[in-house]
């Protein structure tokens, strides 16, 4: 396996386009594969050109960091130009038919130990590799949006990923000043089923009793945020939240874990094509009507975290950090169970799986009231 020099990013959009400049930045040559020459032309100028040429002319950057940053980044709709790559970051839309012929496309066109990893929101890593050769160099590498600021990175470690890619993943993301958390090859990965299990229980309680501004209300005063959850789905786009969420559920739904189902409220919401209007009436200050929702909430979020603990997806001091550094949460789940305590945190995860929304965690079948082990 050779030290990443090049870096090859197949699909330009949102992410690619973040991802690649991201690592132009930190000084490698990059490589991006788009669909056609076109489509190679307009996404450089759009993401490229244009958002630099802004910069310039507002005196953020020189004409010189520009002129470096765009020598640096190329593009290609063949994946034979591929072939420097140490190592390819594919961004292509969220298909699974359509990443796994990526990579077997990558497979025959790049060199036998370039690493070739996904960044996928929500399709397991290793079937995405089916028709890749030697699977030991491939992973998953989740980053946030959006890419270029959220400093979240997950190394995804499939069952046959060896350490050499690993740790070359690991350093990578350390130059470009990433913050990288390991995590297993789970449904959603570390972060993103604990979230989309927070916006999934908020906004089933949308209705008469409950409007948008009380709900974001409620969601920043039970996790301490200066911007609730439903703020965060207006700003990742609903369609995004909607799937995002179906394929959380579809996975987890009958699992050992369980996962609250998928609600109207949301679906109806992005089909209306507006997104929740966080200034729809008067907060509801009605004690227990807010206490209903936030133990709702939290006893979610304890369980599905707890649960990921148990799984061995990630570690509990990576989850704290993940939490806190992507969706910049003043504590993490465990650090906020801590501080209820153990006992409360219990009663709050059993409100979770008595409405229907998780299985029992072990620890709390168990009896189990030992504190969180972290770090921090
Ligand atoms: N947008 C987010 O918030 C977010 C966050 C984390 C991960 N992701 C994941 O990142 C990936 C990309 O998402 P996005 O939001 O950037 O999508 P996007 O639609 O903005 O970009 C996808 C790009 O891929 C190109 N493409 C499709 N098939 C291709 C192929 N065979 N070869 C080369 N290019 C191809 C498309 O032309 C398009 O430009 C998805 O898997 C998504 O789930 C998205």
């Amino acid at each position: 396996m050779s030290e990443i020099k090049t870096v090859g990013v197949v699909g330009f959009g949102v992410m690619g386009a973040a991802i690649a400049l991201n690592a132009a930045g930190a000084g490698y040559k990059v490589i991006f594969k788009e669909l056609n020459d076109e489509l190679v032309a307009t996404m450089y100028d759009r993401w490229v050109t244009k958002p630099l040429s802004k910069r310039v002319a507002k005196g953020k950057i020189s004409q010189d960091d520009m002129d470096k940053l765009t020598g640096q980044i190329s593009g290609t709709s063949s994946y034979a130009d591929l072939h420097e790559c140490d190592l390819v970051i594919e961004a292509a839309i969220e298909k699974m038919d359509l990443k796994i012929e990526v990579f077997a496309e990558l497979s025959k066109a790049c060199k036998k130990d370039a690493i070739l990893v996904s960044n996928t929101s929500t399709f397991l890593i290793e079937k995405l590799m089916a028709k890749v050769e030697n699977p030991g160099r491939t992973a998953g590498l989740h980053y946030f949006f959006p890419a270029n600021i959220n400093r979240l990175v997950e190394v995804i470690r499939q069952s046959e990923t060896t350490d050499a890619t690993y740790n070359a993943l690991m350093e990578f993301a350390k130059k470009n000043r990433k913050v990288a958390i390991t995590v297993k090859d789970f449904p959603g990965f570390a972060v993103n089923p604990v979230f989309i299990a927070s916006y999934i229980v908020l906004d089933c309680f949308y209705g008469d009793k409950f409007n948008a501004a009380s709900l974001e209300s409620i969601s920043q005063e039970a996790l301490g945020l200066k911007f609730g959850i439903m703020w965060v789905q207006n700003g990742a786009g609903l369609g995004t939240c909607f799937h995002a969420g179906n394929s959380m559920v579809e996975y987890l739904r009958d699992a050992d874990t369980g996962y609250p189902a998928m609600c109207e409220q949301l679906k109806k919401q992005f089909e209306s094509g507006t997104p929740w209007d966080l200034e729809d009436g008067p907060v509801t200050e009605d004690a227990a009507a807010r206490t209903l929702v936030k133990e709702r909430l939290l006893g979610a979020i304890f369980a599905i975290s707890t649960h990921l603990i148990e799984h061995d997806v990630v570690s509990p001091d990576d989850l704290e950090l993940g939490i806190i550094t992507s969706l910049a949460w003043p504590k993490g789940p465990l650090a906020l169970m801590n501080e209820i305590g153990m006992e409360e945190s219990a009663r709050l995860v059993k409100v979770a799986v008595a409405a229907g929304d998780f299985k029992l965690p072990k620890k709390f079948s168990d009896n189990d009231m030992t504190p969180w082990a972290l770090k921090g």
